[in-house]
């Protein structure tokens, strides 16, 4: 497996406070891994440097082995990484299917003139873009929600399409920031059964920030845990549940999951 995204020591201060220090690792193609970490440990940032909103004061980005660092985020997201935000960034009054064009739009060559002179090039992006939107929507369940307007449905329904708009410019490498934060029992199951689907139906490097450890096992080989700024551990799930520093990170803000079984590993649900 190549390396498709890799960082080499990372370091993010805001005001002299490091939101990321010294983070290094790896993806290589089609690894699905974890990120986990108490709530403010850097999950976030970590995101926002690689799709560069933010640019690190230290440390390199890498993108197919070529310095991405600052590179800005349009050119990021054509490069081929798609994200997710943990606050849904969707345009409320717009439909499903509308929500997931504009997603795509990026991915759009043609320009203005053609789409006013409706020219052979500009008709076929267009009908590629609906397509894919179609596939997606027939992909993650959302054919029902295809014209209603995203404000006016379930909390659930609105992060799977947030979802859906981050695929719908055919990232290679997708970043879900808490894709299943908030949600009831069955939406969040809904949610681990549609990511499952994704990553066996498309061909998808993916890194996940997700609290709940029954979903990252079941999801991701491998988890990398942050606490405030530093990458503390990197493994496989339960090599990561048993590592005493991730214990002690994770010392008081963790709770059991209230009856689990533990027959799919970890039963700890940690962060907030
Ligand atoms: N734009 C910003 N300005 C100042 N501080 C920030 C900003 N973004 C994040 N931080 C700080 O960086 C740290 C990490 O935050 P964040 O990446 O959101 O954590 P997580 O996603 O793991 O909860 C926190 O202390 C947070 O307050
Ligand atoms: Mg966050």
């Amino acid at each position: 497996m190549s390396e498709l995204l890799s960082l080499e020591d990372v370091t993010l201060s805001f005001r002299g406070l490091n939101a990321l220090s010294e983070v290094s690792f790896a993806l290589p193609e089609g690894q699905v891994a974890a990120l986990i970490g108490p709530n403010g440990a850097g999950k976030t940032s970590l995101f926002n440097v690689v799709c560069g909103f933010y640019r690190p004061q230290r440390g390199t980005v890498r993108w197919r082995g070529q310095d991405i660092t600052g590179t800005p985020p349009h050119r990021v997201a054509r490069a081929g990484i798609g994200r997710s935000f943990q606050n849904i960034e969707l345009f409320k009054t717009l439909t499903c299917l509308d929500n997931l064009l504009l997603g795509r739009h990026l991915h759009v060559r043609s320009n203005l003139f053609g789409a006013m002179f409706a020219t052979r090039a500009w008709v076929r992006d267009e009908v590629a873009q609906r397509r894919r939107a179609e596939e997606l929507m027939d992909l993650l369940d959302l054919q029902a929600y295809r014209d209603m307007p995203v404000g006016a449905l379930p909390y659930g329904v609105q992060k799977l399409i947030e979802v859906a708009r981050a695929l719908a410019a055919e990232p290679k490498l997708l970043l879900l920031d808490e894709p299943a934060a908030g949600m009831t029992v069955e939406e969040k199951d809904d949610m681990m059964v549609t990511l499952l689907r994704l990553r066996s139906e498309l061909d998808l490097t993916m890194l996940v920030v997700e609290h709940d450890l029954r979903v990252v096992s079941r999801l991701a080989e491998r988890v990398l845990v942050l606490d405030h700024g530093t990458l503390i551990a990197d493994g496989t799930p339960s090599e990561v549940q048993d590592d005493p520093a991730v214990v002690r990170a994770y010392l008081g803000t963790t709770r059991l999951a209230e009856g689990a079984s533990g027959a799919d590993g970890p039963v700890a649900e940690v962060g907030a």
